[in-house]
C-alpha cells in the first residue's frame, strides 16, 4: 500500500473561514478521497495557525484573550468542514502541546547540526504586520526608510520601518542548495509558473531571516530566551511534522507518513513553503516534502477575497439550501486548478441547474423511472457486456484518472460528462419506450436499460470524490453499493441484475435562480454596501455567458396533437413528445397555423421553462418561432433528428 500524506495550509484564526479556505479544504478532500479509494494509505491533515500579532490584535480588539478567539474560530472550522463533508484524518492547532514540542525539536536539531545557522543579530527594514513578514525595499511605495517611516506594499498593506534585535536563521547560506534542489526535483513546486517565480526569487540571493520577535507575547517562547517568541512562519510551517509526532516519543506516524506527498496551499504563500520550509528542514537534516502545490484565488469582482479587503464570501445559505455538493461541485468544476476565478452565487446556481439538476440528476431519474416501470421496480434481468456505452466508459475512465492525477479536476469532470452525454444520446437513439410498447420487457430492452444504468453508475463513481453525499444516494437508488466507489467500481459490469431500484424526488431540485438571488442574502453579511457607480448605457440586449445559455434546455419535440384553446384566436394547445414523455405546451401561433398542419411536425422547445397558465391551460415549455412583426414562423427541424435531442 502506498502512503499518501496531504496537507492544507493552516488558517489564521482572526476570522471565520471564507470561500478561499473552503476551497482549499474541498480540493484537498477531493484528492484525499480519490487516493483513498484508489487504495493508498492516506493521511489528510488540516488545522489552524493561532499565534502571532494578527491574532493578538484581533483578540485585543474584541477584548478577549487570543485563545478564546482561537477556540471560537476553530469551532467554526469544524462546523464548516462537517457541513462541507470535508473529512481530514487530523486537525492540528498551533497552540497544542504536540505542536510546541515539534517546533522546539526543529530548532534544537538545527542548532545541533548547524550551530551557526541560528544567531542573534539586528535587522532594520519594512515590516508588514498584515503579512507578518519583512517586505523587500523595492516592493514598498511612498515610504522613506528610517525610524518612524511608514509606507504601503504592493498589495496596499501598511508597512512600518522596524528595527529588531532578533534571532536569525542563516537563510542566505541555502540559496545554492535550494536552487540545486529545484533543478533536481523539477516538480517540487507546481504549477511550473510558481516554480519559475521561486527560482527567480532565490536566484537573486537570499537574506537571513529573522525567526524571533520580542515585541509580541502571543507565541511559543524562543528556547533559551523567553523574551522572544518564535516567528509565526517558522512556528506555523512546523505543523506538518508536529502533527505526526515529530519530537515526541510517539513518532510512528512521522516514520510512516513523512515526507509529505503534497502541501496544498494558495499562491500567496508559495515562498514560505518552497523557500523557508525546505531550508529549515535541510538545516535540521529532515527530509523535504515531495511537492508544494499552489492553487489560485477566489475573487469577488476580480479582487482577491480576503478579510483584510473586506470582501469575503461565506455561502452558508447555499450550502444550507442546496447541500454541500452544490458548492463542492461548483468550486472544483468552475476553477481551473492553479488559476484565479471570480465567485458569484448566480454562476454557482446556474451551473448547479445546468449540470447537476439537469444533466446528472435528470438522467438518473429518467433511467431509474424506466427501469422501475419496465422491470417491476428492479434493474433489468439481463446484463450486457458488448455495447457502445461500455466502449465510451473504457475510453473516458483512463482519461478521467489521468486528469485526477494531474489535479485537472475540471477536465476529469468533463471526462465523466462525455460518458453522461453518450448515455443521453444512447437513450434517445434506442428509444426504449418504443421497444417496450412493441415487445414489452424483452431481452433487448433489458440490455439497453441495464447498459444505461451501468454507465450511469460509472459516471457517479467518477463523481464520488467531488460530490460524495449525492453519489451515495444515487448509487443506492440505482441498486448499486453506495460505498462501492473504489478503483474496481470504475470497471464495467458492477451493477447487479434484478435488484431493487428506487424512484424518488430529484437529488438536485432545480433552483429558481432569480427568485433565490432576490430573496436570499447569500453573500457575507458583513459585506460593505457596494459603492454606487454612474449608470452605464445598457445595451439593447445584454450579453449572456455560455453558462447562462446552457441553462436553457432546448430540445427537439414531435407534435402529437394540436387544438385551439377555446375563445382564443392566437393560442394553440399542443401535445408534444420529448423522447420519453408527452407534455402540453400552449403556443401563440394560431394566427398563422391551423392545428391540423402542426400534427406530425418537429419543433424546437424550451423544455425547462417554469409552467405557466395561459387562458386556464397549463403550459409546460415554449415552442420557438421567429417573429416577423408579430407573425410567428416555426423553426424547421430535419425530420431525422429524434425527439428529445438537445439543441445547442
Ligand atoms: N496561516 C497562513 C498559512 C500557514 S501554512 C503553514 C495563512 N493563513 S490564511 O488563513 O491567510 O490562508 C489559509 C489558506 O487559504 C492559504 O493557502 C491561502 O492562500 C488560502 N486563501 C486565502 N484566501 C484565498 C482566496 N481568496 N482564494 C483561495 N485561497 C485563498 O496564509
Amino acid at each position: 500500500m502506498t502512503k499518501f500524506y496531504i496537507t492544507t495550509a493552516i488558517s489564521y484564526v482572526n476570522d471565520d473561514p471564507h470561500i478561499g479556505h473552503m476551497y482549499e479544504a474541498i480540493v484537498t478532500d477531493v484528492i484525499a478521497r480519490h487516493r483513498r479509494r484508489m487504495g493508498d494509505d492516506v493521511r489528510f491533515l488540516t488545522g489552524t495557525d493561532e499565534h502571532g500579532q494578527k491574532i493578538e490584535r484581533a483578540a485585543a480588539k474584541e477584548g478577549i484573550p487570543p485563545i478564546e478567539l482561537a477556540d471560537r474560530v476553530v469551532r467554526t472550522h469544524h462546523e464548516v468542514q462537517k457541513k462541507l463533508n470535508v473529512t481530514p484524518d487530523d486537525f492540528i492547532r498551533t497552540t497544542e502541546a504536540r505542536h510546541r514540542i515539534g517546533v522546539l525539536e526543529l530548532i534544537r536539531r538545527i542548532q545541533e547540526r548547524n550551530p551557526d545557522d541560528i544567531y542573534l543579530g539586528e535587522h532594520s527594514g519594512w515590516y508588514c504586520q498584515s503579512e507578518e513578514t519583512f517586505i523587500p525595499e523595492n516592493q514598498v511605495k511612498d515610504g522613506t526608510p528610517g525610524p518612524g517611516g511608514t509606507g504601503t506594499d504592493q498589495d496596499g498593506h501598511k508597512v512600518e520601518w522596524t528595527t529588531e534585535r532578533n534571532y536569525f536563521f542563516a537563510l542566505s547560506r541555502y540559496a545554492d542548495r535550494l536552487l540545486a534542489y529545484y533543478r533536481e526535483h523539477p516538480t517540487f513546486v507546481a504549477p511550473p509558473t510558481r516554480l519559475n517565480e521561486v527560482v527567480s526569487f532565490v536566484s537573486q540571493g537570499l537574506r537571513d531571516l529573522s525567526i524571533s520577535r520580542s515585541t509580541i507575547k502571543w507565541g511559543i517562547p524562543f528556547p533559551g530566551n523567553p523574551d522572544h517568541v518564535i516567528y509565526v512562519w517558522m512556528d506555523a510551517l512546523t505543523n506538518y511534522i508536529a502533527a505526526l509526532g515529530f519530537g515526541s516519543e510517539e513518532h510512528s506516524q512521522f516514520d510512516r507518513y513523512w515526507p509529505a506527498d503534497m502541501h496544498i496551499i494558495g499562491k500567496d504563500i508559495v515562498r514560505f513553503h518552497a523557500v523557508y520550509w525546505p531550508a529549515f528542514l535541510m538545516a535540521a537534516g529532515v527530509e523535504l516534502p515531495k511537492q508544494v502545490v499552489a492553487h489560485g484565488f477566489w475573487l469577488r469582482d476580480q479582487v482577491k477575497i480576503s478579510k483584510s479587503l473586506g470582501n469575503v464570501v461565506r455561502p452558508y445559505n447555499i450550502i444550507e439550501d442546496f447541500g454541500a455538493d452544490a458548492l463542492r461541485y461548483y468550486v472544483t468544476r468552475e476553477m481551473v486548478f492553479g488559476q484565479d476565478q471570480d465567485y458569484s452565487d448566480q454562476s454557482l446556481l446556474t451551473r448547479y441547474n445546468a449540470d447537476l439538476a439537469n444533466d446528472l440528476g435528470n438522467t438518473l431519474s429518467r433511467a431509474i423511472k424506466m427501469s422501475d416501470s419496465y422491470f417491476g421496480g428492479r434493474t433489468p434481468p439481463e446484463r450486457c457486456f458488448v455495447n457502445d456505452l461500455r466502449d465510451v466508459a473504457e475510453k473516458v475512465v483512463p482519461e478521467y484518472l489521468r486528469q485526477m492525477e494531474e489535479l485537472a479536476f475540471q477536465r476529469a469532470i468533463e471526462a465523466a460528462w462525455e460518458l453522461l452525454n453518450a448515455i443521453n444520446s444512447y437513450i434517445v437513439t434506442r428509444e426504449p419506450w418504443k421497444l417496450f410498447k412493441e415487445q414489452g420487457a424483452s431481452g433487448a430492452l433489458s440490455r439497453i436499460i441495464w447498459d444505461t444504468l451501468e454507465a450511469l453508475r460509472i459516471v457517479w463513481v467518477m463523481m464520488a470524490p467531488f460530490i460524495p453525499a449525492s453519489t451515495r444516494e444515487a448509487l443506492s437508488r440505482l441498486g448499486a453499493d453506495p460505498e462501492g466507489i473504489d478503483a474496481e467500481a470504475l470497471e464495467w459490469g458492477g451493477l447487479a441484475a434484478s435488484v431493487p431500484v428506487r424512484v424518488a424526488d430529484p437529488i438536485f431540485p432545480r433552483a429558481d435562480v432569480a427568485l433565490y438571488i432576490g430573496e436570499k442574502k447569500t453573500m457575507d453579511e458583513t459585506m460593505p454596501p457596494a459603492e454606487s457607480t454612474p449608470a452605464e448605457a445598457v445595451p439593447e440586449v445584454a450579453p449572456i455567458t455560455i453558462d447562462q445559455f446552457m441553462a436553457v434546455d432546448l430540445r427537439v419535440a414531435d407534435v402529437r396533437a394540436a387544438e385551439r384553446v377555446p375563445k382564443s384566436k392566437k393560442l394553440i394547445r399542443l401535445s408534444v413528445f420529448t423522447g420519453d414523455a408527452e407534455r402540453t405546451i400552449v403556443a401563440g401561433i394560431g394566427t398563422r397555423y391551423a392545428p391540423e398542419e402542426l400534427v406530425g411536425r418537429k419543433v424546437v422547445i424550451v423544455a425547462n421553462l417554469q409552467p405557466a397558465k395561459l387562458m386556464g391551460v397549463e403550459s409546460n415549455g415554449m415552442v420557438l418561432a421567429a417573429s416577423i412583426d408579430g407573425d410567428p414562423i416555426l423553426l424547421s427541424v430535419d425530420p431525422n433528428v429524434p425527439a428529445g435531442t438537445k439543441v445547442r
